[in-house]
């Protein structure tokens, strides 16, 4: 298994960065690239040295471990830079030809055994390994936002991706203090599938009955979270949120498995360039009305969950401990359907699928099912 000392970072951005402090604060050496000597200066700035510092005035950081992190982080503009990095990641903004022609450079930088991953939130990695040499060093290492805090990694198995490189990106993980999950090459990988059509379903009530509020209630009451889909829906960004929607819909609702539609609301909040207003006024306590809602985010989330394991995109354990981790659930679908009863469950399901929001899962075609093995 190749041993990962030094790892480079295509793109400082908001991801790039923390991932790169992450790894720093593990003890690896990064080498980040960025598109011109301004940039590399700003983002070094802006991310390492600011970020460290509030933590050093806050004390949850001394002056000498900053020096330390701080040391191993060096920037540049050059892809031969990263000729001695054991490990490259990739997070450039999200555009495919962009991400291509970087795995193409890339490939003729650094040398064959180099573990290339991409941490791109909609594209299949096999697409973007496309005109990379010995693609079985490629793979997808998709971390969730805020990198450095949130814990979860999906290492993203492609079809060429070899057990080796796997892993090492596995052992990368720990080492980074990630809990990371294994997952197929499908579209979203295994979490924003489930959060995606969580916030598709749910913004698709918004208007008459429904304001922000409410929904946002509805949510923390169904999920038992304490910041709800519309909420987080707003600390992504709605602009994320819209794309990372239409991207979804484009790959899988006429698959077999469906997908929500784009709900008109979040296209045009999206457009109006404003977040969520989550104090929009008083909030429907009316019973029959937060059911309806309820049940087909509940349904979805649950119809969606069953498809993936179903498709072997992931595991049942992996994405329950990836739904918990990444998007602070206290407990994932799976546990949600077996505390309800696969009876409810299914009917639940059911609405959804009624509604035109997904397919209906194998599990859910017949009688009613057996609890899930969790
Ligand atoms: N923001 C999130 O919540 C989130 C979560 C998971 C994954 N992602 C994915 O991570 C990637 C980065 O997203 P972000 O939010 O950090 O974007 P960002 O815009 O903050 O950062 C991207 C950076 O890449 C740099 N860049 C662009 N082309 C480059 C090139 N050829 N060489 C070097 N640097 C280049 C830009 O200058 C910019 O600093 C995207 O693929 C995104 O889909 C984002």
């Amino acid at each position: 298994m190749k041993e990962i000392k030094t790892v480079g970072i295509v793109g400082f951005g908001v991801m790039g960065a923390a991932i790169g402090l992450n790894a720093a604060g593990a003890g690896y050496k990064v080498v980040y690239k960025e598109l011109n000597d301004e940039l590399v200066k700003s983002m070094y700035d802006r991310w390492v040295v600011k970020a460290l510092k509030k933590r050093v005035e806050k004390g949850k950081l001394s002056q000498e471990q900053m020096d330390q992190v701080t040391a191993r982080i060096n920037g540049t503009t050059k892809y031969e830079d990263l000729a001695g990095c054991d490990l490259v990641i990739e997070a450039a903004v999200e555009k495919m030809d962009l991400k291509i022609q970087i795995f193409e450079d890339l490939s003729r930088a650094c040398p064959q055994d180099t573990i290339l991953v991409s941490n791109t939130s909609t594209f299949l990695i096999e697409k973007l390994m496309a005109k990379v040499e010995n693609p079985a060093r490629t793979a997808g290492l998709h971390y969730f936002f805020p990198a450095n805090v949130n814990r979860l990694v999906e290492v993203i198995r492609q079809k060429a991706t070899s057990d080796d490189t796997y892993q090492a990106l596995m052992d990368f993980a720990a080492k980074n203090g990630k809990v990371a999950i294994t997952v197929k090459d499908f579209p979203g990988f295994a979490i924003n599938p489930v959060f995606i059509a969580s916030y598709m379903v749910l913004d698709s009530f918004y208007g008459d009955q429904y304001n922000v509020a409410t929904l946002e209630s509805i949510s923390q009451e169904a999920l038992g979270v304490r910041f709800g889909i519309m909420w987080v829906q707003n600390g992504s960004g709605l602009g994320t949120c819209y794309h990372a929607g239409v991207s979804m819909v484009e790959y899988l609702r006429e698959s077999d498995m469906g997908y929500p539609a784009m709900p008109e609301a979040l296209k045009a909040q999206f457009e109006s360039g404003q977040p969520w207003n989550l104090e929009d006024g008083p909030v429907n306590e009316d019973a029959a009305a937060r059911a309806k809602v309820k049940e087909r985010l509940l349904g979805t989330i649950f119809a969606v969950s069953t498809h993936l394991i179903e498709k072997e995109v992931v595991s049942l354990k992996d994405l329950e401990l990836g739904i918990c981790t990444a998007l602070a659930w206290p407990k994932g679908p799976f546990a949600m359907m077996n505390d309800m009863g696969l009876e409810e469950a299914q009917r639940l399901v059911k609405v959804a699928v009624d509604a035109g929001d997904i397919k209906l899962p194998k599990a859910f075609s017949g009688a009613v099912p057996e609890p899930w093995p969790l």
